[in-house]
């Protein structure tokens, strides 16, 4: 198929999630079977503004599909909110004779691209990549299902202990600003309760739940605590248990032990399929778009479906944990 497009430019922007690697394998392939040239772009946003990047190649990617973290490497970038800097960026493409940006990460991440679509009329595609699968317009981001796996045999894993010692342990999983995760992992492990990390804790109801499964004999449970602003709220909740209800409990952290890892089939399937549309949305003269699923299917969307955060409402899910964790 004839394009216009010459070369594309990629980066991994935002934190890093399972399955990164499996897009950008994709996209330099599919890109050098339609004869485009890849940049790599170095820790996304930032590297861009440093001129910092590669020419890749189908070696760049060899042996990569199975690897967690991102071989692009990845960074937060507030500086990209800046119009100059944007401007800066617009100048290197330009320089380098990039022709199209393709940006895996989240909502934060797809609104420096619609900057720089709608400001220099330069094409631009997103991935959506991020462990939280918070971003709007798409029910799947890389890597959830890879953190949601890791963080679930890490929850069985607690429970063993916990049985064995007659306890309750709170057990934080990641996702600033959604509950996805928690709600997840609490179904998936069966745990007692899961705490939003936007809803008033109900102390009150923690405890009662507690002192009913030990009426019937149950001598120990789990908590699922979404992590909020910063990790380490559960330790704060810990203690109001400890003090005020008379419950002691131990704390497990989970952190970005869930960021980590080989992806799970499903997250390379997902990255696999998404890379390879992102190039050929290019290829097709699309300049605003992402790669999102709906209904269980790959398709293209507009860039702005995708540019705020949603949690696809799994805290619906919520009433389903409760209601079994009897
Ligand atoms: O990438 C999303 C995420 O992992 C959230 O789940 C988490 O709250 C946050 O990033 C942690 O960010 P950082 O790695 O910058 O501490």
């Amino acid at each position: 198929m004839s394009t216009k497009i010459k070369a594309i430019g990629v980066l991994t922007s935002g934190g890093d999630s399972p399955g990164m690697n499996c897009a950008i394998r994709a996209i330099v392939r599919s890109a050098i079977s339609h004869g485009i040239k890849v940049y790599g772009i170095h820790r996304g946003f930032k590297g861009l503004i440093n001129n910092d990047m590669e020419e890749m190649n189908a070696s760049s990617v060899g042996n990569i599909i199975q690897r967690g973290g991102t071989v692009l490497y990845t960074s937060r970038c507030p500086e990209f909110k800046d119009k100059e800097v944007r401007v800066k960026a617009a100048q290197i493409l330009e320089d380098r004779g990039i022709d199209a940006l393709i940006v895996i990460g989240g909502d934060g991440s797809f609104k420096g691209a619609i900057a720089l679509n709608e400001e220099f009329n330069f094409p631009v595609i997103g991935i959506p990549g991020t462990i939280d699968n918070d971003i709007s317009g798409t029910n799947y981001t890389i890597g959830f299902d890879t953190a949601v796996q890791t963080a679930t045999e890490a929850v069985d894993k607690i429970r063993d202990t916990a049985q064995a010692n007659d306890r309750t342990f709170l057990i934080e999983v990641m996702g600033a600003q959604t509950s996805s995760i928690a709600v997840k992992v609490g179904i998936c492990t069966g745990a007692e309760n899961v705490l939003l990390n936007d809803k008033e804790i109900d102390y009150k109801k923690i405890s009662s739940d507690i002192r009913r499964g030990l009426r019937r004999g149950k001598n120990s449970s789990v908590i699922i605590v979404a992590e909020g602003e910063k990790p380490g709220r559960s330790y704060e909740i810990a203690n109001v248990l400890e003090n005020s209800h008379e419950i002691s409990s131990r704390v497990c952290i989970l952190g970005h032990i869930q960021r980590g890892g080989s992806p799970t089939p499903t997250d390379r399937f997902f990255a696999t399929v998404m890379g390879v549309s992102a190039v050929e949305a290019l290829v097709e003269g699309k300049t605003q778009n992402a790669t999102v699923v709906r209904d269980g299917k790959v398709m293209i969307a507009p860039l702005s479906d995708c540019s705020s955060k949603s949690d696809h409402a799994m805290k619906d899910y919520i009433g389903i944990s409760e209601s079994l964790s009897i």
